[in-house]
C-alpha cells in the first residue's frame, strides 16, 4: 500500500516530507533565514537552493571519507533524499577559533585558536533557547549514552578534520560547525541535518589586513549585507575545486 505524501514536518529552515519508502524523506530547504532563535527572520531568493546544493555537495565529499550520514542523493535544486532518523536532540558544535557565543559567555578573546579544537553541546530546545548542556546534565537527562555520545565526539573530530581540508581547499577558514546526528533503520548513529554557510562559520582566506571576511549566516546574524553573495561565492568555489579535480583524473 503507498503511503500519502506528505509534510512531516517544518523547521526554521527546512520541511521534511514523506517519502513513499518508509525508510526515507524529502528534506526542501527553504529560502527563510532565521537568527538569535528566530528572533531575527528575513527570506532571501534562492537561499534554499544554495544551501540544498551546497550541503549536498559536502555530504558527498564526507560519504567517500567514509562518515556515515543521513543523505541519499538531490531529489531536484532545493530538496534532497536522506534516510529518516530519530533525531538526538543534542547541537554539537565545533570550534577552531573563539568566537560567537563563546566570546559573549566567556572572557576568551575572539580569533583565539583552539587546538584541540573545543566541543561543546547544546539541548535542542527552542523554547529553552538551547542551552549548553555538561556530561552530568547529559546523563541526568538520559540524552543518550557515554558510548553513544563518545562516537559523536569522535565522529565529530573527524568530520572537522575532514571539513578543515575541504574548505582551506577553497580558501576557506573553517571557524567553527554545528552538528546534528541521528539513529537511522538500523540504529547505526549517522550525520544529519545539512552542512551549509547556515551552520558553519566560514572566514575567506583571500582578507586582507587581517580583517575578517565572513562568507555565512554571521552576514545576517550582524547585518553585514551580500547575503546571498556570499553563499553563491562558496557554492561556486566549491564547484570549480570539484570540477578541477574532475579534470585531473
Ligand atoms: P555560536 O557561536 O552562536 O554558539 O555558534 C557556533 C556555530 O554553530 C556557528 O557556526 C553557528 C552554528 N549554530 C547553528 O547552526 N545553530 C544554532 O542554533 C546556533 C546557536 C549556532
Ligand atoms: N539557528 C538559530 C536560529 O535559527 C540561531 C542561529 O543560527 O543564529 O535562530
Amino acid at each position: 500500500m503507498q503511503r500519502k505524501i506528505g509534510l512531516i514536518y517544518e523547521g526554521k529552515a527546512k520541511k521534511i516530507h514523506a517519502h513513499e519508502d518508509l525508510d526515507k524523506v524529502i528534506i526542501e530547504f527553504k529560502d527563510d533565514a532565521t537568527a538569535f532563535n528566530a528572533k531575527k527572520k528575513a527570506k532571501f531568493d534562492g537561499k534554499g537552493e544554495l544551501n540544498c546544493q551546497i550541503s549536498s555537495k559536502i555530504f558527498e565529499f564526507l560519504v567517500e571519507n567514509d562518515i556515515p550520514t543521513h543523505y541519499l542523493g538531490l531529489k531536484n535544486k532545493n530538496s534532497m533524499i536522506a534516510q529518516k532518523i530519530k533525531i538526538i536532540p543534542i547541537e554539537v558544535v565545533l570550534r577552531n577559533i573563539a568566537y560567537g557565543s563563546l566570546c559573549k559567555q566567556t572572557t576568551i578573546k575572539p580569533g583565539t585558536v583552539l587546538n584541540p579544537p573545543l566541543i561543546d553541546i547544546y539541548l535542542k530546545n527552542d523554547s529553552l533557547d538551547d542551552p549548553l548542556l555538561t556530561k552530568e546534565r547529559i546523563n541526568l537527562l538520559k540524552i543518550i549514552n557515554k558510548k553513544d555520545l563518545e562516537t559523536i565526539s569522535d565522529m565529530t573530530l573527524k568530520i572537522n578534520k575532514l571539513l578543515k581540508t575541504f574548505f582551506y581547499n577553497i580558501k576557506l577558514n573553517l571557524v567553527d560547525f554545528k552538528l546534528e546526528f541521528g539513529y537511522n533503520s538500523e540504529e547505526r548513529i549517522v550525520l544529519g541535518d545539512e552542512i551549509s554557510p547556515d551552520n558553519c562559520r566560514l572566514w575567506d582566506l583571500n582578507q586582507k589586513n587581517g580583517i575578517i571576511v565572513s562568507l555565512d549566516k554571521d552576514r545576517f546574524r550582524n547585518d553585514l549585507g551580500g547575503f546571498i553573495d556570499a553563499y553563491t561565492e562558496i557554492n561556486n568555489r566549491i564547484d570549480i575545486f570539484i570540477n578541477s579535480k574532475q579534470n585531473k583524473c
